[in-house]
């Protein structure tokens, strides 16, 4: 059986929706506790099949979880000795798995990796993972499908030059250089708020850490974590798709929780296009009153790393340029092949050519239900924007790929008036439904 959403036509939205724990902090701060010593508690963890994932690895990696779904809180006790083996099936899930290779060299000295495959928004190269441990003094060796790693004695501090900014690089090289002898200098690191947040709650447990949230980071190795208490900030990503929610449909929404100090960037482009919003700029987290009562104007937009444009915001800003006035440039510069969902697009009577790295999306003034599919997470966010303000009836497949990272997604948007219906479809069901699709 399948998971399909079925989507409605919704002339106009309104209401209140809070935003969740951010998934790209929750998974790097949960694979953080296997560096630590004494139990670790994180709070406002949201409850998404990526979490699941990441705590299932966890087990595997033998540290005790408690989960408290209810109050969003876990408890992480870390293992004494580690199997340190990051197995096919969770890794093939979860890419983001391969955050367990710092450390595992950090502090047992080992591990055994599958190496995780590419996914529809591109292949995914770890080389730069490997280039850091490597650097740090590990000992690497990748071979029918496995990262087989191993560290004499223990890694040692040095110089990581990333040629490119890579934000699971830059994690990795900090969870493994925090237990190294001796120094480390990561330069051109990355600069996401999930990477700062991954250094707090380090050096909350005692490590020695400077320069986060800039392109220069050090970090002065210890020999033990103790643990740490930290809470979840909230998801930027999720705010941005109920900005483009708003900029899609009119209505007037409210977004609770709101993590404005990260969104820098995400609400100059919605402002550009018109949207009406109302916030406190001086408010790290908050509340943004957004309202459309008419047509849109389109947009330039450039992904960059942070502070840029997110490249995850990418296919949630197209899906509010579809309907909007004149024509929109939306150049993708983070990933060689995202751009998958804009046949998507079209199937629902979008206008939109693709010319190597840059989607040209023409403004219509209607589109049409269709059968239509997910390719990844915010592909999937971005459909359910673009089903919604469709005219008639839409079916959304492998809305499995949502599920990983939006917590409570289709109850959310169902409170905001979105015609939205999470129903099973056994996979005969689902090729009759595309078949009428294609
Ligand atoms: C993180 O992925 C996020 N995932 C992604 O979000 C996000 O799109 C991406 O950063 C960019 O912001 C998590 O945090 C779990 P990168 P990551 O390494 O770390 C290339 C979502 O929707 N590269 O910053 O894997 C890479 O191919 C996901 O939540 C190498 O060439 O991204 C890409 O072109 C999707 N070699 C660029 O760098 C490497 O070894 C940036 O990738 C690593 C990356």
């Amino acid at each position: 059986m399948e998971k399909i959403y079925i989507i409605e036509h919704t002339p106009s939205i309104f209401g209140n929706v809070k935003v969740s724990g951010s998934k790209n902090a929750t998974l790097p701060i949960l694979i953080a506790t296997l560096l630590c010593n004494e139990k670790c508690i994180i709070d406002n963890v949201p409850e998404i099949e990526d979490v699941k994932t990441t705590v299932e690895l966890l087990l595997a990696c033998g540290a005790k979880v408690n989960w408290n779904k209810k109050e969003k809180i876990i408890e992480i006790d870390p293992p004494q000795d580690c199997p340190t083996i990051a197995p096919y099936k969770i890794v093939s899930k979860m890419r983001a798995s391969i955050l367990v290779l710092g450390p595992f060299l950090s502090k047992y000295k080992r591990a055994l990796v599958y190496l995780p495959g590419g996914c529809s928004i591109g292949p995914r190269p770890i080389n730069l993972h490997l280039m850091a441990m490597s650097k740090l003094g590990a000992e690497i060796d990748v071979n029918h499908g496995y990262i087989k790693s191993q560290v004499k004695d223990r890694l040692k501090g040095t110089t990581i030059t990333f040629p490119k900014k890579t934000v699971g690089g830059t994690q990795n090289a900090i969870l493994a250089a925090v237990l190294a002898k001796g120094t480390t200098i990561i330069e051109n690191a990355a600069q996401e708020p999930e990477v700062v947040e991954l250094v707090k709650a380090l050096r909350q447990a005692g490590a020695k850490i400077e320069g986060e949230g800039t392109s220069v980071i050090k970090i002065k190795g210890v020999d033990e974590l103790s643990s740490f208490h930290v809470k979840i900030i909230p998801d930027r990503i999720e705010a941005g798709t109920f900005l483009g929610l708003a900029a899609t449909i009119d209505g007037e929404i409210t977004i609770k929780d709101a993590p404005i100090c990260h969104m820098e960037s995400i609400l100059k482009k919605f402002k550009e296009m018109g949207l009406e919003m109302k916030y406190d700029e001086y408010e790290d987290i908050g509340t943004i009153y957004v309202k459309k009562n008419k047509r849109l104007k389109g947009i330039e937009v450039s992904t960059e790393e942070y502070p840029g444009f997110p490249t995850d915001m990418q296919p949630i800003v197209m899906a509010a340029c579809l309907k909007a006035e004149g024509c929109s440039v939306i150049r993708e510069n983070i990933f060689d092949n995202r751009f998958v969902h804009v046949n998507e697009f079209i199937r629902l009577g979008a206008n939109i050519s693709v010319e190597k790295n840059t989607a040209l999306v023409h403004g219509v003034k209607k589109l049409t239900g269709a059968v239509v599919e997910a390719s990844d997470l915010r592909a999937g966010a971005a459909l359910v924007l673009a089903c919604a303000s469709a005219e008639g009836k839409s079916y959304l497949l492998n809305v499995e790929h949502i599920e990983r990272g939006y917590e409570n997604f289709e109850q959310k948007l169902a409170l905001l008036g979105i015609k939205i219906e999470k129903i099973l479809k056994k996979e005969e069901e689902l090729e009759k439904l595309r078949k009428i699709g294609k």
